[in-house]
């Protein structure tokens, strides 16, 4: 008899559709935003209580900085206020916060706020919730290969000595198993360059929904499609 496959371990997001969802009401794009955070936090929730053990959301790329200065500095604001906010979130469900992307890029407080939301959680044992900001898969492994490339001109490591593991190890990502699921809100069907290493092997599902309109029973629907799936790795 076939094993019912159980939830996926880890769940990625890359949320989509705020500006189209405020821009269908006739709102600013900001309100889109300010809408997304707040479907964000209510998944991270309905994550936690599914037995999601890894989400992992996708919130601000390295190209987003190519938007209006005004967009930008509404979504640094929001970025601001879900910092204080999350800490809020992870002490009602134990969940342990994370962040990935060049932190450096923003302002002093900004990195302060992320470096004591992820410190403050470090120890809690509940759903890992890791949000991307200036987030790029390139940027990412950039990134880590300069890291390997500074081990092997100290003389630490040598070429013949790099695995996939050493990438591995070096990526924003390491210690969080690659994602199970994959989904992208608001019909659009690409990666927009995230975690392009780790999801060499993940299941893609894809909604029309635009992100404020996500729900829990989204997040449900993606899931039973994902159990329902034949997952291959290359082999027969
Ligand atoms: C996703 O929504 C949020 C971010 C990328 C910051 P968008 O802002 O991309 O919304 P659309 O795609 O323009 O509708
Ligand atoms: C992807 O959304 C990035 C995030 C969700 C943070 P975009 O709306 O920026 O991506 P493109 O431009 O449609 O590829
Ligand atoms: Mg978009």
């Amino acid at each position: 008899m076939e094993q019912e496959r159980a939830v996926p371990r880890h769940v990625a997001i890359i949320l989509d559709g705020n500006g189209r969802w405020a821009r269908k009401r006739g709102l600013p794009r900001t309100a889109g935003h300010r809408e997304g955070c707040r479907v964000v936090e209510q998944t991270v929730e309905d994550a936690a209580r599914l037995g999601i053990e890894y989400l992992t959301v996708y919130a601000f790329s390295t190209e987003n900085w190519k938007r209006s200065a005004e967009e930008v500095g509404a979504l640094m604001q929001l970025f601001r206020f879900y910092a204080k906010r999350l800490l809020e979130v992870a002490k009602r469900n134990g969940a342990k916060i994370r962040m990935i992307g060049e932190r450096s890029a923003f302002a002093p407080d900004l990195i302060e706020a992320i470096g004591r939301l992820e410190e403050e959680t470090k120890d809690n044992t509940g759903i890992v919730f890791t949000f991307a900001v200036n987030y790029g898969g390139r940027d990412e492994i950039t990134r880590a290969v300069r890291k390997i490339a500074q081990k092997v001109s100290a003389g630490e490591l040598s070429p013949e000595e790099i695995t996939e593991q050493t990438i591995e190890a070096s990526l924003d990502t390491a210690g969080i198993p690659a994602p199970d699921l994959l989904i992208r809100t608001s019909g659009e069907q690409r990666l927009s360059n995230f975690l392009l290493w780790q999801a060499a092997y993940t299941e893609l599902y894809f909604t029309d929904k635009y992100w404020p309109d996500f729900s829990k029973e989204e997040l449900e629907r993606a899931i039973e499609a994902y159990r329902g799936r034949e997952r291959r790795y290359g082999g027969v």
